[in-house]
């Protein structure tokens, strides 16, 4: 994945542990880099590393911080990088997750090397979404629960997420409900 992920979990985990605990994270990941370059491709084995020894440091479950990587995603690396995608993909959270399937396309235009995930949204109810979630990558469903309270707090309003597939079980997509007030 670009390096920009794998430099805002730095980010996240300094501001909430310190930079020493991320120190023993590269260590016990075997990584040497002393920082990410935003625009430069690393295997994804780097960040699947960086998030199992963060969680065997921090003794966060990985789904735990996985989903608290999401919130941040949106809330921080989002709004102070690129606040007009965020705001260009809808102006309430109804319109964005309507908007979600053709998201990534415009992050193409800054990351062409970009493998991003796949979104379907359909209405489910007047006021909910069902949000189908296909990617390459295992195991990154908590992440997309953690962006959509992230979309929550952005548009300030209350929301539920409950997965109701999983890839885990023999799909080859997750699923999430998602509802608001
Ligand atoms: C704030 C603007 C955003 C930017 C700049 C951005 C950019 C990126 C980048 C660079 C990656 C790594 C993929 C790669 O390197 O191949 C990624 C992955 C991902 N993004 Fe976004 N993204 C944004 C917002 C969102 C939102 C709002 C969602 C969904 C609610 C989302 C869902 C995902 C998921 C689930 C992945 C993991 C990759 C996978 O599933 O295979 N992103 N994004």
């Amino acid at each position: 994945m670009y390096g920009i992920v794998n430099k805002a979990l730095q980010e996240m985990v300094c501001a909430d542990y310190g930079g020493e605990t991320w120190q023993q994270i590269l260590l016990k990941a075997d990584i040497s880099d002393e920082f990410f370059l935003s625009s430069e491709a690393y295997p994804d084995s780097t960040t699947y590393s960086l998030v199992g020894a963060a969680s065997a440091i921090t003794g966060l479950p990985a789904e735990q911080l996985l989903q608290q990587f999401g919130r941040y995603w949106v809330l921080e690396t989002g709004q102070r990088s690129y606040g007009h995608l965020l705001k260009a993909g809808g102006e309430n959270l109804q319109d964005f997750l309507i908007n979600l399937p053709n998201f990534h396309a415009r992050i193409f235009l800054i990351y062409p090397n970009l493998q991003p995930p796949e979104f379907l949204c359909e209405p489910n109810g007047l006021q909910g979404v069902r949000l189908k979630y296909f990617s390459h990558r295992a195991g990154l469903a908590p992440f997309v629960v953690g962006l959509l309270f992230g979309l929550g707090e952005l548009f300030e309003t209350a929301v539920t997420v409950n997965q109701s597939k999983s890839r885990a079980t023999a799909n080859d997509f997750d699923e999430f409900l998602v509802a608001w007030q």
